[in-house]
């Protein structure tokens, strides 16, 4: 479903759950919050501020800025991102790009009024800041369940980048309470298949829906890990 959708969907979900709780994050100095009518403070007080910086010493997630908007019409040129991230076949224009960095920009600034966050973040080099790409969560179903997705510019492919994105994001995700975590890819994006296969994610498989590309159908498939799966193998590496 393409972002915007899920947007729309996600807002008419917190509409229809009355949300009106605010994350203890939202009274840091830096993120503004005006507290609705109704307002109760985060009941659950353990999760943290849902405006993350998730960090290794190769790549670290972090929100957009507006300075990302050159990155992202880059981005879109490339085939692969286009069909698979934005579902379009021709690339952003200056002026959608900028609206697009807004809009992700605007997303995490609101997070506070949600019960789980959600959200693009750029992933950068943890070494010289460049960024190399993006992954995110696409929302939260019942359950404490959270769906990501992802993508890498063509250059930053072949070296492991987004499977310690999604490692990486998938461990913050836990960390914050979710029970679950999963996302879909189209049958024949074989890149992303492994990229979920090698970060851990099991194949569930149909969702039952398909996309449609060039006139053709095309399965999407379902990959999932479960919090005790994950905490039991992190154990195990600990070990
Ligand atoms: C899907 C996508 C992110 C995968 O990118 P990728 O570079 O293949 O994935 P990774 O960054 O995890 O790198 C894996 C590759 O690096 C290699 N690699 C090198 N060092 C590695 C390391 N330390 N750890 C893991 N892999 C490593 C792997 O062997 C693999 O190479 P191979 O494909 O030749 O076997 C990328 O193809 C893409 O952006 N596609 C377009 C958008 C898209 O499909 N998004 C997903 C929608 S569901």
């Amino acid at each position: 479903m393409p972002r915007h959708l899920r947007r729309a969907e996600r807002r008419r979900s917190l509409r229809r759950r009355g949300a009106k709780t605010c994350h203890s994050a939202c009274q840091r100095s830096d993120i503004h919050c005006d507290k609705p009518d109704g307002y109760r403070p985060c009941e659950d007080a353990a999760v943290p501020a849902p405006i993350p910086v998730v960090s290794d010493s190769v790549i670290t997630l972090r929100r957009w800025a507006g300075s990302d908007a050159r990155f992202l019409l880059d981005a879109s040129e490339d085939p692969a991102i286009q069909r698979y991230s934005l579902s379009r076949s021709r690339p952003l224009t200056a002026a959608e790009a900028q609206v697009a960095v807004h809009d992700y920009e605007a997303t995490w600034v609101s997070a506070h009024a949600l019960d789980r966050p959600s959200g693009s973040l750029v992933i950068t080099d943890s070494g010289t800041g460049t960024p190399l790409g993006q992954c995110g969560i696409d929302g939260w179903s019942l359950g404490d369940v959270a769906q990501i997705g992802y993508w890498l510019v063509p250059k930053a492919r072949g070296r492991g980048i987004a499977t310690r994105a999604v490692v990486l994001l998938t461990s913050w995700l836990f960390d914050l309470g979710a029970s679950r975590v999963f996302l879909t890819v189209v049958e024949d994006n074989r890149a992303s298949i492994e990229v979920a296969q090698r970060a851990g994610f099991l194949l569930e498989g149909s969702t039952g829906e398909q996309s449609i590309w060039m006139g053709r159908a095309h399965e999407i498939l379902c990959f999932a890990v479960a919090a005790e799966e994950w905490k039991r193998r992190q154990q195990t590496r600990v070990d």
